[in-house]
């Protein structure tokens, strides 16, 4: 049996990597006053036509929709925002001080054609803040994603940021691009032909290289800005530099998801290949509102951990890899062994990473397993010393051995791990 196209098993080896991840991402968050969120794999599939668009990419072509036993389409989620709004408005969210500071890691799914840092699944680290139309809010979740690739050990991102505007800026932008891609009709691909009429700015992040050239002389959404617009970026920039987060205004930026309004960012890193996003988020002021909810700002982020791993890699930067056992616990005679079970469970029980031998072999092909499984120390539990009421302990870099009293063992060891 092969698993499907564009999925990933992650052995060991790799797994450290990943705890590693979610070990900075848990302390980041914890000191930026986060907390988790976790909401189901699949949601009605109304939920990411509403939220996340019906002329997006994710939404016309990417996503894994399915009908239940009772016909209803359900569909995995391609990314995490619109569950959170829902999970939001669901439980009452809106009802908490505000603003509400949340986080999530998971997996989310895309059909989209797998190559090298693009995936049907992977993983995110997202972040959203509700309830705060304030530039501070945007520029801390900027922070926060940027402090999250430094404390990682990521260098040489580049952050671009722009404003894609509120609704009412759209109006004259959404009528410029209108007017501009209709006289050049014959060069869009058949998904952005129906999008000059029905959604033009979705035409402004098409990969299709015919669209690309267009989009060189296409009128910029910068331009655009109402002057609220126009000043909330502007306050975004000084909060940023206030910060010392460095970044690029690129006035032509725009982001896959329909419901960004204002602020949108992306973090970029070179030498991974085409897929270089590693990050990117905005403000979507009106998405709790379109999916039912209270007026209630919203601003966040979401990381691509299979990417920010390439990333790692490709940048040399060493993460922590397997652990070896601490101890390994090796005996010499059937009275030692009764006590094996109970020495093993009193050093677990104390935190040590304690191995032992599955095979019944004797203390020299014991002693063996202990130096292939890379051990630190080796307690040999032998017939004579525990006539004595000790164990001996070998430091296998040394190859010193002394006796510990068996009721001191714990104690001594701890105290050389260092715990
Ligand atoms: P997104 O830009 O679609 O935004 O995805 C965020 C990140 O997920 C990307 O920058 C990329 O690193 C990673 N990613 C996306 N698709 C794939 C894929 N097929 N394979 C591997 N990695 C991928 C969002 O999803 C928004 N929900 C972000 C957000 C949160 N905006 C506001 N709040």
């Amino acid at each position: 049996m092969k698993k499907p196209r564009g999925v990933a098993d992650i052995l060991p080896g790799e797994t450290e990597r990943w705890q590693y991840l979610e070990r900075v991402i848990r302390e980041l968050t914890r000191v930026y006053g986060y907390r988790e969120i976790r909401t189901p794999i699949f949601e009605f599939t109304e939920l990411f036509q509403r939220g996340v668009g019906e002329d997006t990419d994710i939404v016309m072509k990417e996503m894994y929709s399915f009908r239940d036993r009772r016909g209803r389409s359900l569909t995995l989620r391609p990314e995490g925002t619109a569950g959170v709004v829902r999970a939001f408005i669901e439980n009452g969210l809106h009802k908490w001080p505000q603003p509400v500071k949340l986080y999530y890691v998971g997996p989310m799914f895309r059909y989209d054609r797998p190559q090298t840092g693009r995936y049907r699944q992977f993983h995110q680290f997202g972040a959203e803040v509700f309830g705060t139309a304030e530039p501070v809010a945007d520029a801390e979740v900027i922070c926060l994603l940027m402090d999250f690739y430094a404390r990682v050990g990521l260098r040489g991102l580049q952050l671009e940021i722009n404003s894609v505007g509120c609704m009412s800026c759209r109006q004259a932008l959404v009528a410029a691009l209108r007017e501009y891609f209709r006289g050049k009709a014959g060069g869009l691909c058949s998904h952005c032909l129906e999008r000059v009429e029905r959604n033009p700015l979705r035409i402004l992040d098409c990969k299709e290289e015919g669209c690309r050239e267009l989009l060189k002389e296409a009128p910029v959404p910068l331009d655009f800005l109402c002057g609220g617009c126009r000043s909330h970026f502007a306050a975004v920039q000084k909060e940023l530099a206030a910060c010392g987060v460095s970044f690029l205004v690129n006035g032509r930026l725009v982001r896959g998801l329909d419901y960004y309004t204002g602020t949108a960012f992306e973090v970029l890193v070179p030498g991974i290949g085409a897929q270089s996003a590693i990050g990117g988020g905005g403000r979507y002021d009106k998405l709790v509102e379109t999916c039912g909810g209270p007026p209630t700002p919203g601003v966040g982020f979401a990381v691509g951990l299979e990417r920010t791993l390439l990333a790692l890699a490709e940048q040399g930067v060493e993460l922590p890899g397997a652990a070896a056992p601490e101890v390994f616990v090796a005996f010499a005679g059937e009275r030692a062994a009764g006590r094996v079970p109970a020495i093993l469970r009193r050093l677990r029980a104390a935190g040590i990473a304690t191995e032992r031998d599955y095979s019944g072999r004797g203390l020299k092909g014991q002693l063996k397993q202990a130096n292939k499984r890379a051990a630190r120390w080796v307690v040999i539990v032998g017939e004579e010393e525990l006539d004595r009421g000790n164990v001996s302990v070998r430091a296998m870099e040394t190859g010193e051995q002394v006796e510990v009293p068996e009721v001191a063992l714990v104690s001594w060891l701890k105290e050389r791990l260092g715990q």
